[in-house]
């Protein structure tokens, strides 16, 4: 449904209706709040506000980056009544506000989440009880296997289920994506419930179904909602799709959870929910973990590591068959430090500076978190001269900075070289941030690039990818949710 198309049907040639609507946007304009100083950006007299044309493109990032080049790093836009939104574009800028002034832009926007975390959980929640939980779900990721041999097994074993799935294909052509989300899911269900599912369990598929829908429809896409009053919010189509499938994700995980209870001895802990409940019987964390946190930072950890990790090895394989000597190189190198007749593993890690480099370059290039998590400002700021009031949605453009070309030759080739020194050792640089900066920064990085190496690493290894028509390459567009993916393609393997 066009949220807007009701504006066109207005004839404003007729004076009365014109004047009215005139009078009206001035009033609306008028009682817009907020201070007279806002950044610079486009101006309208219209009551929805200048918010529509950014919102019209299903690539957010690239109206973005538009908007960037007519009106600078930041950049204000105004949703209806309240809603007043600043764009950061630009390493620089987006360090400065999320680094050096994290503290006034910590807070996370709560239009659709109170329909489904309800201030709960990390993702979007915010104050101290967030700040408790982030903190222990980070200590609890490290200690409980992130980096450790017990998890990387895990991996190692699912990354051989999901070979057995590629092999069964028996080289036809086939979409990845759904067997990655399978796999990568199953990391997350073996270290929350402590248990693993077969790609074809009915429980499961509805599991990934659901999540995909809910990311697919999430983030900024819901700005629309700071249009309306709070309770109004459920008017959006797009909305209630992520509600219905916030509600099925959550009958699984409270499932889990109440399984865990019955059978939970504190002697024995077997995963995360384990460790949270015994700390939850503890008392610690001054009582930030109560029940319903508990509930929602797994339901969080599923939304926010499942489908991006899925959506980044989805990138890996797509620009690999579009550029078959990267995949060769890549090949090669792990062929030559780790043959043939072992599975890739952590140690390995280091040993292959040119794949590492490949990876770097499909998180820049994949860009999965475009525009991170939509931030608010959460008390009132004086920035770059502007001053900004709580409450303000300020979005970061990471896509523009991985894709700035004063910074990166080429930014839309995959050049891992560029990520290599003269002595073949990996390279930072400060743009590069597909994990978001600052205080409200991915807790799951090193998860994610345990998972990516394991898996591209082993994939590289054991399969040829190649596209299905060699005259039609697919797009390196991507589709625009809560995460960045590519358009549905398929393709071949065939054994190395
Ligand atoms: C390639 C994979 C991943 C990418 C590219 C990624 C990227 C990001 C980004 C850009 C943010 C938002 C930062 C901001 O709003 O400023 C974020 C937040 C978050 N990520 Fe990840 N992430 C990935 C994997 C994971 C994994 C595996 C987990 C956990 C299992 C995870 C858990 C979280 C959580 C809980 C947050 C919210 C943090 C907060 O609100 O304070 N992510 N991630």
């Amino acid at each position: 449904m066009d949220l807007f198309a009701w504006v066109g049907c207005v004839d404003t040639s007729s004076p009365l209706i014109f004047t009215v609507v005139f009078l009206c946007g001035i009033w609306l304009l008028g009682s817009s709040g907020g201070p007279s100083n806002w950044p610079p950006g486009p101006k309208s007299w219209s009551p929805i506000g200048t918010a529509k044309a950014f919102l019209s493109n299903d690539q957010m990032y690239l109206t973005m980056t538009e908007l960037a080049n007519k009106y600078g790093e930041i950049a204000h836009l105004r949703f209806g009544l309240h809603g007043h939104i600043v764009v950061l574009t630009g390493h620089k800028i987006i360090r400065e506000a999320f680094v050096d002034k994290g503290e006034y832009f910590a807070n996370r926007p709560t239009f659709y989440a109170e329909y489904t975390h309800k201030g709960k959980g990390i993702l979007y929640a915010h104050g101290n009880d967030m700040k408790l939980l982030k903190r222990f779900t980070l200590k609890t990721l490290k200690d409980f296997g992130v980096g450790k041999s017990s998890l990387e097994e895990k991996m190692i074993e699912e990354v051989g289920f999901l070979m057995g799935e590629i092999d069964s294909k028996g080289g036809l052509p086939f979409y990845p994506k759904p067997l990655l989300a399978n796999a990568v899911a199953n990391i997350i269900c073996s270290m929350a419930f402590g248990q693993r599912y077969d790609y074809d369990n009915e429980e499961f598929k509805q599991l990934l179904k659901s999540l995909l829908i809910a990311t697919q429809n999430g983030g900024a896409k819901h700005i629309p909602a700071c249009w309306l009053p709070t309770r109004l919010h459920f008017v959006l189509p797009q909305l209630w799709d992520v509600i219905n499938a916030d509600r099925k994700t959550k009958v699984f995980i409270r499932k889990c959870i109440s399984e865990h209870r019955e059978s939970f001895d504190e002697d024995s802990l077997r995963d995360l929910i384990d460790i949270y409940l015994k700390a939850e019987k503890d008392g610690e964390e001054s009582g930030a973990l109560t029940d319903a946190n508990l509930f929602q930072v797994i339901a969080d950890l599923f939304y926010a590591g499942s489908d991006t990790t899925s959506t980044s090895i989805t990138w890996l394989l797509l620009y690999m068959i579009r550029n078959p000597d990267v995949q060769k190189r890549c090949r090669e190198e792990i062929f030559q430090v780790i043959g043939q007749d072992r599975q890739p593993c952590l140690k390995d890690r280091g040993t292959l500076p040119y794949m590492e480099a490949t990876l770097l370059e499909i998180h820049r290039l994949g860009s999965v978190l475009s525009t991170a998590l939509t931030h608010t400002v959460s008390k009132p700021v004086k920035f770059r001269g502007y001053d900004l009031p709580e409450g303000t949605l300020v979005i970061p453009n990471l896509y523009q900075s991985h894709m700035d070309p004063e910074i990166w030759e080429d930014p839309f080739a995959i050049k891992p070289d560029r990520w290599l020194d003269e002595n073949n050792k990996l390279k930072t640089n400060p743009a590069f941030m597909p994990f978001g900066v600052g205080c409200r920064m991915c807790i799951g990085e090193t998860l994610a690039r345990m998972q990516m190496f394991l898996f591209g690493t082993a994939l590289l290894q054991r399969f040829e990818f190649r596209m299905v028509d060699a005259d039609n390459p697919p797009t390196t567009e991507g589709l625009y949710g809560m995460s960045r993916v590519p358009y549905k393609y398929e393709l071949l393997a065939s054994a190395t």
